[in-house]
């Protein structure tokens, strides 16, 4: 049988995605009634982090735990990839000695090229391209709150980035509209946005984006790796800030999301990301419970 992989949402078909967040849901539930699951018993999850991370890299050692597997964390610092070793030597011996790795690294290739060169399922925790293991957590979240999303209008707005590119595909999957709102200069990626198109919509103006949204999202404007841009998007993106008035364009009922961590004061006000439409720190438990469900789905 052929190693699946998920490296992007379209790894995965739209029934395969209902299977996951419905087990999602299960294991929440399970979780608070404190029924103990032992599905991944004797597996080993190895995680590979070339980025820092809190949510993602927790959730996956967590998640492993509590199904009854174990799972180790490498700094690139400590193993002899940050020493030059090839990532395709690297994947080859790794996979032949875990059940299944977890990467966050920059370039999307170098997570390619590790997934071409594994035995053993690889995860995508994050590159610069897609964030795609965010958007179980975050349509989860949706789900639980209001429903199916199927049809909706999403509002993106803020920077075209990893996280956009995989609401992008979320789009598709589910079958929902997004509406993105970027300068002009930081568009979603081309060849991503022409593969969505048909569930995509593109403006420079956050307003006419979140008009009779049913969701508002954001990210940082400046991802990791981009810190010495920090300064100079601060002033790029001052138009795009998530305020009461913009959120006051969208559905009354509106909820807000950011896949965290969020700098209050630029891409989102405190008032917005600590009121009453936000549902960030679902978003993020979401990430525990979707993450399970998938570890379930590609070693099960
Ligand atoms: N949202 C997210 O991936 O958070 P971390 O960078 O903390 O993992
Ligand atoms: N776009 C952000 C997401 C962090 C979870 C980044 O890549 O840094």
């Amino acid at each position: 049988m052929e190693t699946r992989h998920f490296l992007t949402l379209s790894d995965l078909n739209t029934g395969e995605l209902g299977v996951i967040l419905a087990r999602a849901s299960e294991l929440k539930k399970e979780r608070k009634q404190g029924v103990q699951n032992d599905s991944l018993r004797g597996k080993t999850l190895a995680q590979i982090f070339e980025k820092s991370s809190t949510r993602t890299r927790v959730s996956f050692e967590a998640g492993m735990t509590q199904l009854g597997g174990n799972s180790m964390f490498l700094s690139p610092r400590d193993t002899q990839l940050g020493r030059g070793e090839p990532i395709e030597d690297t994947a080859r011996v790794i996979s032949r000695m875990v059940d299944v790795v977890v990467i966050r690294t920059d370039a999307h290739e170098k997570l390619e090229t590790f997934a071409q060169h594994s035995c053993v399922p690889v995860i995508n925790a994050l590159t610069d391209l897609f964030h795609p293991c965010q958007l179980l957590a975050d349509v989860l979240t949706y789900q639980e709150h209001r429903g199916d999303i199927k049809g909706k209008h999403i509002a993106w707005v803020g920077d075209g980035n990893n996280v956009c590119h995989s609401w992008m595909k979320a789009a598709t999957l589910l079958d929902f509209q997004l509406h993105i709102a970027t300068p002009e200069s930081h568009k979603p990626d081309k060849a991503i946005a022409s593969v969505c198109k048909d569930h995509i919509e593109w403006t420079s103006d956050p307003n006419a984006a979140v008009r009779n949204a049913d969701v508002v999202v954001t990210d940082t404007w400046a991802s990791m790796g981009q810190e010495q841009e920090k300064q100079e998007r601060e002033t790029i993106f001052k138009d795009y800030q998530v305020n009461q008035v913009l959120m006051s364009k969208a559905k009354t009922d509106a909820l807000f999301m950011h896949c965290l961590p969020a700098y209050r004061g630029s891409e989102v006000t405190a008032e917005v990301i600590d009121g009453p439409q936000s549902v960030v720190w679902d978003e993020a438990e979401n990430r525990l419970h979707s993450q399970k469900a998938l570890l379930e789905f590609l070693l099960t």
